[in-house]
C-alpha cells in the first residue's frame, strides 16, 4: 500500500482536474456492516468530508462538489432526514470556520427554499463570509436534483426572453450554462462515485457530459485521502477526446506545442 506522500509524488500538479465532483455513497451499508444505525454511517461520512475537503484544498483543486442530499432523499425516514440536516447544520456552523480561515469559498446549490429557515440563514452566512476567498471552491449539493436544476434554468431563460433581456436566437450551450446553479464554474473533469454503484443519480446531468468517471467499491465512510489521490492519478492517465479521434488529439497537441515554441 502506497503512503500519502508516495502517491502525492505521482500526482502531476500541472494537470490537476479543475473540478472534482463526488457522489458520496455507501454510508448506510457501512453502518449496517457494523450493526449500527444508518445515522452512524452519515456521521463517519461527515468526518470523511472534512478530510477530503482539506486534501483538495491543500492540493489546489479549484472546485470540489459534494452531493450531500438529493431532492429524492426527502423521502427517507424522518429520523434519517433530521440527522442529515443536523450534520449539515453542524458542518456549516463549526467546520466551515476553519475552512473559511484557510481560504475556502463555500456555496450550497439546490432547492434551498425546501430547507429550514435556520439552515438557509447559515448557508447565506457562510456564502457571504467566504465570498472573497480565492482558495478551493467547495460546492455542497443540498436538496439538489439535476433535472430540477435544468427545469429551473429553462424557466429563467423563458422569463428573460419574455422580458426581452435575451433573444431566443442568442440562447446557446454557454448561455444556458449561465442559468444553472453552477454558473461560472468549469464542468467537472472528474466524477468520483463510491460504493460501486454505476449510476449518476440525478447529479449535475448537464455538467457531466464529458466528465471522466472513477467508480470505487470503497464505501464513503472508508474513503481516504490516499484514494482521493489515486482517483486523480487515474484521471491523469486518461485520454480525454471530447468526441474527437485519438489522432486528431495528437495533431492538436503537436500544433499547440508548435504555437508555444513559436510564441
Ligand atoms: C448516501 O449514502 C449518502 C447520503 C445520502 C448522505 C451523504 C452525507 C454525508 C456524507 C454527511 C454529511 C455531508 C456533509 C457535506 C457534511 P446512503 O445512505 O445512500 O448509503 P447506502 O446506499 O449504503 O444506504
Amino acid at each position: 500500500m502506497s503512503t500519502y506522500n508516495e502517491l502525492l509524488k505521482k500526482v502531476d500538479k500541472k494537470n490537476l482536474p479543475a473540478h472534482v465532483a463526488i457522489i458520496m455513497d455507501g454510508n448506510g451499508r457501512w453502518a449496517k456492516k457494523r450493526h449500527l444505525a444508518r445515522v452512524k454511517g452519515h456521521e463517519q461520512g461527515s468526518k470523511v468530508v472534512k478530510s477530503i475537503v482539506e486534501t483538495a484544498s491543500n492540493l489546489g483543486i479549484d472546485v470540489l462538489s459534494l452531493y450531500a442530499f438529493s431532492k429524492e432523499n426527502w423521502n427517507r425516514p424522518r429520523e434519517e432526514v433530521d440527522a442529515l440536516m443536523q450534520l449539515l447544520h453542524r458542518y456549516l456552523l463549526v467546520e466551515s470556520n476553519n475552512l473559511i480561515k484557510n481560504g475556502v469559498r463555500l456555496s450550497i446549490i439546490g432547492d434551498l427554499k425546501s430547507l429550514s429557515p435556520t439552515l438557509r440563514e447559515l448557508i447565506s452566512d457562510v456564502r457571504i463570509r467566504s465570498k472573497n476567498n480565492t482558495g478551493t471552491r467547495v460546492v455542497i449539493a443540498l436538496s439538489y436534483s439535476g433535472r430540477y436544476e435544468i427545469v429551473e434554468a429553462v424557466k429563467a431563460v423563458i422569463n428573460d426572453v419574455q422580458r426581452k433581456k435575451i433573444a431566443v436566437e442568442d440562447v446557446n450551450e454557454d448561455v444556458f450554462a449561465g442559468y444553472l446553479f453552477t454558473k461560472g464554474l468549469p464542468d467537472p473533469d472528474l466524477l468520483i462515485r463510491t460504493s460501486a454503484e454505476k449510476r449518476i443519480s440525478n447529479f449535475m446531468l448537464w455538467q457531466i457530459a464529458y466528465t471522466e468517471l472513477y467508480i470505487t467499491k470503497t464505501l464513503w465512510p472508508d474513503f481516504t485521502k490516499e484514494e482521493f489521490l489515486k482517483s486523480i492519478i487515474s484521471f491523469q492517465k486518461r485520454e480525454r477526446r471530447f468526441g474527437m479521434t485519438g489522432d486528431q488529439l495528437i495533431s492538436q497537441q503537436d500544433s499547440s506545442r508548435g504555437h508555444s515554441l513559436n510564441e
